[in-house]
Parts: C-alpha cells; structure tokens; sequence
C-alpha cells in the first residue's frame, strides 16, 4: 500500500487522565495505549503527531516512525496541518488515527480503506451506533441520508445531541485534497480548536465526496480520556487474549481473575487456573498446569508437561519438560532442564544487591522443600539438595551428588528419591 501514508494524532494533553505520563503511553494489557493503533497501521508509512510529552512518547516509541511536533495544541486540525508539509506531492491517501482508541480493530480500518478507494471519494469517516454518544461528534446526515456535517457535542442543538451516530476519529482522505481544506478550516471561538470534523463541510461546500464507513463493533470508537476508561480498555483486551488462546485449545478455568499480556503463546490441553498473571511474551508449553495464583513474569519460557501450582513466581527462567513446582517457590533467571522436582518454598536467590546471577538446575535434579539456591550456581543432573538447605553463591553441585545443610555440603550420591506426583 505505497498510495497511503498513516497518521496518528497524539499530542493532546489527556489532562482528565491527571497524569505525569502522556495519555497515550498509559498500558493497557502491558503496553501503552497507541501500541495497539500502531499495530493497525503497521505496514504503513506512519507520522505520529506529538506535542504534549513529545519526548517521553519519542523516546517510548523509538525510531521507525515519523515525528511532527505540534507545539501548540491548536486543535485536531491543526494537528494534521502540521504533516502537510513531509507530504508536499504526495498523490495518494492519509489514512487518520487518534492515539487513543485502543480498541479499534484492524479489520474495522480496512473496510474503511477499502470503500474509500472503492468510492474514489474525497473523504471517509468511520463511524459507529453507540448508546451513549456523550462527548463525541454527531454525525449529521441529509434527506437523502448523506453525510453532511460532523457535529461537536459543544455545538450540538439538543435535536443533533440526540443522534446517536458519533464520529470515531479515523479517517481516509485524498492527500492533496485534504491539505488543500484544511486551510479553510475556521478557528471555533468557543473550544478555542480548530476542528478536523469542520473539513467535511468544507469540503462538500466546494462539490467533494464524502462517505462514511459503520464499525460494526462500538468498541472501536472507545477511546481513553480518564483511568475508568483505561480498565475498561483493559477489560475488553484482555478478555480478547483470553477468547484467543481457549478458541486454540487452552482452557481457562476463571477469564475474570486471569490476567495474560499480549503475545503470550500458551500450547493445547494446559490449564490456566484462578488468579494467575502470565505477562507479556510469555512462552508456556501444552498439557501444562498453571495456577492458581502463579505468576509468569517476562522473559519465562515453560516446556510441556510442567507443574506451576500455588504461590509460585518464575521471572526470566526456562523450565524443561516435566518439570514440577506445585507450592510456593520463586525461581528468577533460573535455566530449568527437564524431569526437575522443585519442592515447596525453593527460592532462588538471583539478587544480591548489584546483579542478578543466574542459576541452572539440570535434569533430574531434586530440590528438597525450602532449600535456598545462592546464584550463580548450578546443580547437576540428577543431584539432590536436601529439604532446608542453602546451597551459597558459587558451590556448585555435581550431578549425582547429595547435598545437604547450611551452607549446604555434599554428603553422598546417588541417593535419588523417587519422585512425588502429589
Ligand atoms: C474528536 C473529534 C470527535 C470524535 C472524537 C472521537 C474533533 C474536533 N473531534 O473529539 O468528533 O467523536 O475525537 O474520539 O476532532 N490532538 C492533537 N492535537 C490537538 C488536539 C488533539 O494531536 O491539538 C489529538 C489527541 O491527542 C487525540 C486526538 O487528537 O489523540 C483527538 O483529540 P481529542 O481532544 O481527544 O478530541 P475529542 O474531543 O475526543
Ligand atoms: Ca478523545
């Protein structure tokens, strides 16, 4: 699609969020909410137009993108005034998004494109049937059921503030065509803006074509101005990530007390139960057992067949296949191999106070309840590391070997106790 370019309108203020932080680098899920209106556009060449915190959202953002300052917040139209110039000859369409509307979907932004090159019009608004159409523009229509105008809640007549088709906020327009407007645009004495939605007037004032496209979801328009709006974006997100991994096979026993962050790939046949957080990227294996109230941190990749029961923390840690940790254990930057028996209560201490050090616990190893791992430490294949034991900082343990105590001390080998399943 090299005849369209994407823009992002993000430099408002979000002042209801009453925040330090721009409202579009608040998280949903884990990430900030213009993350999920860049995945929509992500093929596209894409200015994002900053203004408040532009910094702070550059510097979240990182490069890739394309940067227009708006240093005055002079109103949505001003906003898209600034890209003109980095689109001086540009022939073909800008595809226009608000940094704030994490819900809408890919699908929905397609159809929209798609009509418009269809209809070869001027411009095409998405809009959306919602219940309550407080605070968003009305879209008014004439006899003949056209667009006519977009109209602001602050100008609305009570007749047009009855309308409940509201303005999404994404557009496509034709490039030279939009620019052109754009300058016609009036200041609005009374929301001191100049507004983006006026340009539809304008334009079918000068004989262009407008059209509009339905969300067939109302979710799409959502957009994030207070916290109360960021959980219920977060509600509706994460419920999406959760429909997604049980449609490919993965039960989950409570959705409402299940919290997994985007791009978590969980196998079929495992099992999350209550009150468990799987973050980000997270890599879980099938036939697993997740939960109740585990916690799978970032960087953690889980083999088949593995027991993550109650009370249990794993950070930047690979477990092996067939691996059990059923009750309260913390592993972090942890290297698990396969077949391991973590007893309850094993923490392995990866902090001490200036870095993290890693642990690797190899095959078969056996780990009695409560045993503390100093890292860096390795414990070999098949060794035990008797109940209460603090293995310190740098003693490895050989496999086979059975060690034992405070600080722990190899003791014998060989001396494997057969696994518990309970
Ligand atoms: C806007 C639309 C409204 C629509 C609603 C959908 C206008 C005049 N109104 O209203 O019809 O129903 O979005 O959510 O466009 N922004 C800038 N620079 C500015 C002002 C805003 O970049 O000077 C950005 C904001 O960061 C935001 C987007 O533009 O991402 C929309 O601005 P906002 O102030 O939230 O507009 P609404 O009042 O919600
Ligand atoms: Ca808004």
């Amino acid at each position: 699609m090299t005849d369209v370019r994407a823009i992002i309108l993000a430099a408002g203020k979000g002042t209801r969020m009453k925040s330090e932080t721009p409202k579009v680098l608040h998280t949903v899920a884990g990430r900030p909410v213009i993350a999920y209106v860049l995945d929509i556009v992500r093929s596209l060449k894409t200015f994002v137009v900053v203004g408040h915190g532009a910094e702070k959202v550059r510097a979240a953002l990182g490069d890739g993108l394309t940067y227009v300052v708006q240093d005055q917040l002079l109103g949505t139209a001003d906003a898209l005034r600034r890209v003109a110039p980095l689109l001086k000859g540009f022939r073909g369409h800008v595809l226009v998004l608000c940094g704030d509307t994490p819900l809408l979907e890919k699908q929905t932004v397609q159809r929209l494109l798609a009509q418009h090159r269809r209809s070869r019009a001027d411009a095409t608004v998405l809009t959306a049937h919602i219940h309550d159409p407080r605070g968003y523009g009305r879209i008014l229509r004439d006899a003949g059921g056209r667009i006519s105008a977009i109209r602001e809640q602050k100008d609305a007549s009570p007749r047009e503030a009855r309308i409940t088709e509201i303005n999404v906020g994404v557009y496509c327009f034709q490039a030279q065509k939009i620019f052109d407007v754009l300058r016609r645009v009036k200041w609005n004495a009374r929301k001191k803006e100049f507004y983006l939605t006026d340009v539809i007037e304008v334009l079918l004032a000068r004989g262009g074509r407008v059209g509009t496209v339905l969300a067939g979801d109302a979710s799409s328009a959502f957009g994030i101005n207070t916290r109360v709006d960021l959980a219920r974006a977060e509600r509706v997100i994460r419920m999406r990530i959760l429909s997604k991994l049980m449609l490919e096979g993965v039960t989950i026993v409570d959705p409402a007390t299940t919290y997994v962050g985007t791009g978590v790939k969980i196998g079929r046949d495992t099992v999350i139960y209550p009150c468990t957080v799987i973050d980000r990227d997270v890599v879980v294996g099938k036939n697993c057992r997740v939960g109740p109230f585990a916690h799978l941190r970032p960087g953690t990749r889980v083999g088949d067949h593995v027991e993550i029961g109650n009370f249990t923390e794993v950070s930047r840690s690979r477990v092996g296949k067939n691996t059990f940790m059923k009750h309260f254990s913390f592993l972090g930057d942890a290297a698990l191999g396969a077949d391991v028996n973590i007893g309850a209560g094993t923490v392995t201490a990866n902090f001490d106070g200036r870095t993290k050090n890693r642990t690797t616990i190899s095959d078969g190893a056996f780990i009695g309840s409560g045993a503390v791992l100093v890292a860096p430490v390795t414990i070999g294949k098949k060794a035990v590391v008797g109940a209460g034991s603090v293995v310190t900082k740098g003693k490895n343990i050989p496999a086979g070997a059975v060690a034992f105590g405070v600080p722990a001390r190899i003791v014998g080998a060989g001396l494997k106790p057969a696994r518990t399943k309970g």
